[in-house]
């Protein structure tokens, strides 16, 4: 909680605040996601960095960003509630997605497939996009596009990095459609001999 506090007066200094205007900022979405610190890695509109996806292109419902910010699943610090209440966060949503037309290259799910596997995505992520030793589970429900492809251009791990000029754009459309329609795994319920 001390550390969020630290994370707040460092961006507010960094950007020539003084106390009373970070306050008199503090009402409304676009306040909070400066002050909190979002900007610093999601940009100041919300349209992403190096250090975070865009969170502008309304991929998330409102419910699964609040999901996300209280309970992240990589590198992004948490908000518990105590710090950034559900409201405020309602407020950043409609700050950062004022109009949820755009939505990116449409995907070819065929090509996808082509795609996947000449850039060896299979080769750590396994034929289906299931995973293995090598690397995690992508498909189904993958994560948000702009996550997703944030990711592969970042990567911060084990795993290579794209830039566009070796994966386009479209390319990750492509990709992301093929590992949406992967079928599920069989629950091990499904599976006679383990349920013996
Ligand atoms: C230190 C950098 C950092 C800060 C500060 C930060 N984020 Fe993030 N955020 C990330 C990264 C990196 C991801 C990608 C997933 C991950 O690693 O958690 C992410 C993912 C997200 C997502 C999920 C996007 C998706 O499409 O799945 C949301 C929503 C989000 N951030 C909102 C916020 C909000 C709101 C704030 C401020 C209250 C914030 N973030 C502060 C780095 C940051
Ligand atoms: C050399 C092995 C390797 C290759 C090749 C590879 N990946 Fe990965 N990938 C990983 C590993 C390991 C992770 C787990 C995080 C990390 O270590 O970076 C990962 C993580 C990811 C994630 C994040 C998953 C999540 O739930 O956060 C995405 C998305 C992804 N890979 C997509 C791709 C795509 C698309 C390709 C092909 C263009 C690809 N990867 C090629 C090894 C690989």
């Amino acid at each position: 909680m001390k550390r969020t506090y630290i994370i707040i007066l460092t961006v507010g200094l960094a950007f020539g605040l003084s106390i009373s205007e970070l306050f008199a900022q503090g009402d409304n979405g676009q306040g909070h996601f400066l002050v909190f610190g979002c900007t610093n890695c999601h940009g100041n509109q919300g349209e992403g960095t190096a250090l975070g996806p865009s969170v502008a292109v309304g991929a998330l419902s409102v419910d699964e960003f609040i999901a996300y910010v209280r309970q992240p699943t990589g590198s992004m610090p948490m908000y518990p509630a105590d710090i950034l209440s559900d409201t405020m966060i309602q407020q950043i949503y409609a700050f950062v997605t004022p109009d949820m037309q755009q939505q990116s290259a449409i995907g070819r799910v065929d090509i996808g497939e082509q795609v996947f596997r000449n850039k060896g995505c299979y080769q750590c992520h396994a034929n289906e996009g299931q995973g293995g030793a090598q690397g995690p589970r992508l498909g189904p429900n993958p994560i948000s596009f702009p996550r997703f492809s944030w990711y592969v251009r970042n990567p911060n791990g084990g795993m290579p990095p794209y830039t566009d000029i070796v994966l386009s754009d479209q390319d990750l459309a492509d990709i992301y459609s093929f590992l949406e329609v992967r079928l599920e795994p069989p629950s091990l319920s499904d599976i006679p001999m383990l349920s013996l």
